[in-house]
């Protein structure tokens, strides 16, 4: 059985998502907790209501950014994260922090890396005139919104879409890569190769289980 944790700053549907597909389809994994660097985080609710442990660590209670990632990371590491998802969550995080997480820290973004790295990218993505726009789940580097790519999913722009338009179409498709790379990530099917991420057979998976 995996650990994963999952941090959140706000409303959490991504968490949410990750959630119900553990639940429904009976994954080898639990999530261990929820934390969120904002008190009144509203996917914190949803955690409870699930029975997942879950803690706030504020950013607002420490004094830089180097004692707060150190303070989270001790929060998080009470856990014993075999993953820890970053599903909403508004840090930019010390290479202290990512280091300490290598290869077990996933990290979705709402643009087709590596274009549109950073805020504000269904607006950007309109601005830009671009015809496919998406989202992107990779594992997390100190270089942001970068680092290997785990999943894509691919949306059309339509002519007359707003940026709320365009975000919730991005946002119906999230939902579905991120469960998806988490569940490979538990079954251990990911390998990380340089900047690419291949993902095994399900089968080779269990022909490696059988001759263990
Ligand atoms: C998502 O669009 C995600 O890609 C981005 O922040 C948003 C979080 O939404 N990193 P939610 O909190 O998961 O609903």
């Amino acid at each position: 059985m995996k650990n994963i944790v999952i941090l959140i700053s706000g409303r959490g549907s991504n968490m949410q998502s990750i959630v119900r597909c553990i639940e429904e389809q009976a994954w080898p994994a639990r999530v261990a907790a929820v934390i969120s660097n904002k008190a009144d985080a509203a996917g914190l609710a949803f955690a409870s209501e699930h029975g997942i442990a879950s803690a706030v660590v504020s950013n607002k209670d420490f004094p830089d950014r180097a004692s707060f990632d150190l303070a989270l990371q001790q929060a998080i590491d009470a856990y014993m994260p075999d993953l820890v998802v970053l599903a909403g969550f508004m840090r930019i995080l010390t290479p202290g922090f990512v280091d300490h997480f290598a290869g077990r820290l996933l990290n979705i973004h709402p643009s087709l890396l590596p274009s549109f790295p950073g805020l504000h990218t269904h607006e950007r993505a309109l601005e830009a005139g671009v015809k496919f726009h998406g989202a992107t789940v990779h594992f997390v580097t100190a270089d942001l919104d970068h680092g290997p790519i785990v999943e894509q999913a691919v949306v059309p722009v339509l002519p007359d879409d707003t940026e709320e338009t365009l975000s919730a179409r991005v946002l119906k498709e999230e939902h579905v890569i991120y469960p998806r790379a988490v569940r490979l990530f538990v079954e251990g099917r990911l390998r990380i190769l340089g900047n690419r991420v291949d993902v095994l057979p399900e089968c080779a998976q269990q022909t490696e289980k059988v001759q263990a």
